[in-house]
């Protein structure tokens, strides 16, 4: 099992990408870390216990940064709502989070790992580079990073900047920087990564919990999707599972080393992923530019996971 690290702000795509790395039992989950993005730090958090005590999963869960490393946080309540996973009635957590912060709990984990640990982040970066400012020594034992977040050639919440890399670009800045190979799944991927309602009903069908939680959050995540994207024919863009679909099968993608940057100064384009596509800068690359998906192998491998959960 490939052993990783989940660092995600749930989310209802977020919550759908934790369903498909435990459910395909593919991964050794050394821990599910929250960042604030989608919603405060305390309500993802909170969402991730909900999940937890869902999936009757034991995996620890460490509360990670409450804010952006400069800059005020910004929110998705108008993606996600107001506890930033709504659609299905899930009871308030009755699990607490681990004592440590996500910041500790990723050195510990890393520095007692004899093998290099794979991170996938699913939000704002923050808690990623805290980490690897406090810890550098530690990089080697990072194997690579798979994240959804940026895309190359379009924005969600300016033009050309995408909501994670948005909330705190300087965060993002550190990791594009930081040296560890990164799998960057951005909008490019994900808005092709889509669930249509006749996929929602096959997830509702399924007849376990987990199936009708998948079928209520994606009827709420879709509102939005069909609102204001008609340009996705009423399907949704399932951004987070895309990260860790590729970790199980990269065949499914279509993809591009590139060298990738991030712009942390610009006046229209802050939070932008640079993708230089066509090595226009000969810089030695640090990224797997993912853009293309095999659309139903992607929602029959999240299928097939939802089944094997309660
Ligand atoms: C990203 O932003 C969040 O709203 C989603 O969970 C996803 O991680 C898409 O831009
Ligand atoms: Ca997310």
């Amino acid at each position: 099992k490939l052993p990783i690290l989940i660092d995600c702000d749930p989310g209802h795509d977020d919550a759908v990408m934790l369903m498909l790395a435990i459910g395909s039992g593919l991964f050794d989950i050394k821990a599910i870390t929250t960042s604030a993005g989608n919603q405060t730090q305390q309500k993802t958090l909170a969402n991730a216990l909900r999940l937890k005590e869902l999936l009757g999963s034991d995996i620890p869960i460490y509360k990670g940064c409450d804010k952006p490393l400069f800059r005020e946080l910004i929110i998705a309540d108008y993606v996600h709502g107001e506890m930033g996973m709504d659609g299905p009635i899930l009871p308030e957590p009755t699990l607490k989070p681990e004592s440590l912060s996500a910041i500790e709990a990723m050195a510990n984990i890393l520095a007692e790992s004899e093998d290099p640990i794979t991170l996938v982040p699913t939000g704002p970066l923050t808690n990623i580079a805290t980490f690897l400012l406090a810890y550098p020594h530690l990089k080697p034992k990072i194997k690579r990073i798979s994240l959804m977040g940026g895309g190359g050639f379009r924005g969600n919440m300016t033009p050309t900047a995408e909501f994670n890399i948005y909330v705190d670009p300087e965060a993002a800045s550190i990791v594009f920087n930081s040296g560890v190979p990164i799998t960057m799944c951005g909008l490019d991927v994900t808005h092709k990564a889509l669930v249509f309602q006749e996929d929602i009903e096959r997830f509702r069908a399924i007849g376990n919990k987990s199936g009708k939680v998948v079928a209520e959050l994606m009827d709420f995540f879709s509102i939005f999707y069909r609102r204001e994207r008609p340009e996705l024919e009423g399907g949704a863009a399932l951004h987070d599972p895309c990260a860790i679909a590729w970790l199980i099968d990269p065949t499914m993608f279509t993809s591009k080393t590139c060298y990738v940057d991030v712009e942390v100064t610009g006046k229209l384009t802050l939070g932008t992923t640079v993708v230089d596509f066509f090595d226009v800068w000969k810089k030695s690359p640090n990224t797997e530019f993912v853009y293309d998906i095999d659309r139903e192998k992607y929602i029959n491998l999240i299928y097939e996971a939802v089944q094997k959960l309660p």
